[in-house]
């Protein structure tokens, strides 16, 4: 990993200062540094040999519900016992200095609100919830009898996880104002994410559209890199905090912003 100092030029750092409306899209890559592994990392342990594209899809749950309920299980657990890192922070703070913010997240790890954001659109769901496999609504308790994955108490279909699976639908309103909030924004950050999985990796060309400086972070290149404004070679938990500290001064690190190290 490269360690040099980062170059940040001076229209970058002018035009976070004078971002009146932001928008961060934020991928896998910013959960890394928490110890979450990225959807197209090697998957470890039991799970070595499945691809997530093989997992994460209503025809995988219908051929193997336990399989796949055991591996969100698994990905619950890992994701509970880790905690947002400095580049979740960083993200705090830019929100508190922005006027208009909104974070528009794929993870579905829920460590953005963790951390303190306020502002943010999760298009690919929630882990922590659980929905009924059939009629697509949450499901807040049920009763374990043993089976897995455990029964809809009110329908008795399968229970799965409330995310966004391979070949479903984004949640049409959360899309719909993370484009809006797109569209309107004059600073746009794109943060861990390979900007590969359409829709959301179409929101930076919208952004670029509508003129906003494009800001990339990712130690990798991506399709949107060759395009962006500005791109940053780095992990987000140092870049991101090193962004916010060149352009607005030191981060503050109470508790209450939620900022964990
Ligand atoms: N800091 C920043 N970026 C990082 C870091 C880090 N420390 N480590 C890795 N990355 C970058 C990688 O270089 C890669 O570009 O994070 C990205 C992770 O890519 P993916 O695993 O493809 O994750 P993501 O882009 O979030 O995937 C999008 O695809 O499968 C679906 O629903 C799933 O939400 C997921 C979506």
């Amino acid at each position: 990993m490269d360690h040099r100092p980062l170059n940040l030029p001076d229209a970058l750092l002018a035009a976070l200062r004078q971002a009146r409306r932001a928008v961060v899209l934020t991928g896998a890559g910013i959960s890394a540094e928490s110890g979450v592994p990225t959807f197209r990392d090697a998957q470890t342990g039991l799970w070595a040999s499945f691809k997530p594209e093989e997992l994460a899809t209503p025809d995988a749950f219908r051929r193997n519900p336990k399989l796949v309920w055991e591996w969100y299980a698994w990905r619950r657990q890992r994701v509970g016992s880790v905690a947002p890192n400095p580049g979740h922070a960083a993200l705090v703070e830019i929100e508190h200095r922005v006027p208009e913010f909104t974070l528009v997240t794929q993870n579905v790890d829920g460590l953005h609100k963790r951390a303190g954001s306020r502002r943010v659109i999760e298009l690919h769901g929630n882990i922590s919830r659980t929905k009924c496999f059939k009629e697509d609504v949450l499901v807040g308790q049920w009763n374990e009898t043993g089976e897995v994955p455990p029964r809809c108490p009110r329908c008795g279909s399968w229970l799965r996880p409330d995310v966004v699976w391979f070949g479903e639908t984004l949640p049409p309103e959360a899309f719909a104002a993370a484009e809006q909030a797109t569209a309107d924004c004059d600073l746009f950050l794109c943060v861990g994410t390979s900007a590969v999985v359409y829709p959301a990796a179409g929101l930076p060309f919208t952004a670029l559209r509508a003129g906003a400086t494009v800001v990339e972070v990712n130690p990798e290149a991506t399709p949107l890199t060759a395009h962006a404004t500005h791109a940053l070679r780095g992990p987000s938990a140092q870049v991101l905090p090193a962004l916010v500290r060149a352009a607005w001064g030191p981060i503050p690190s109470s508790p209450a912003r939620g900022t964990h190290s």
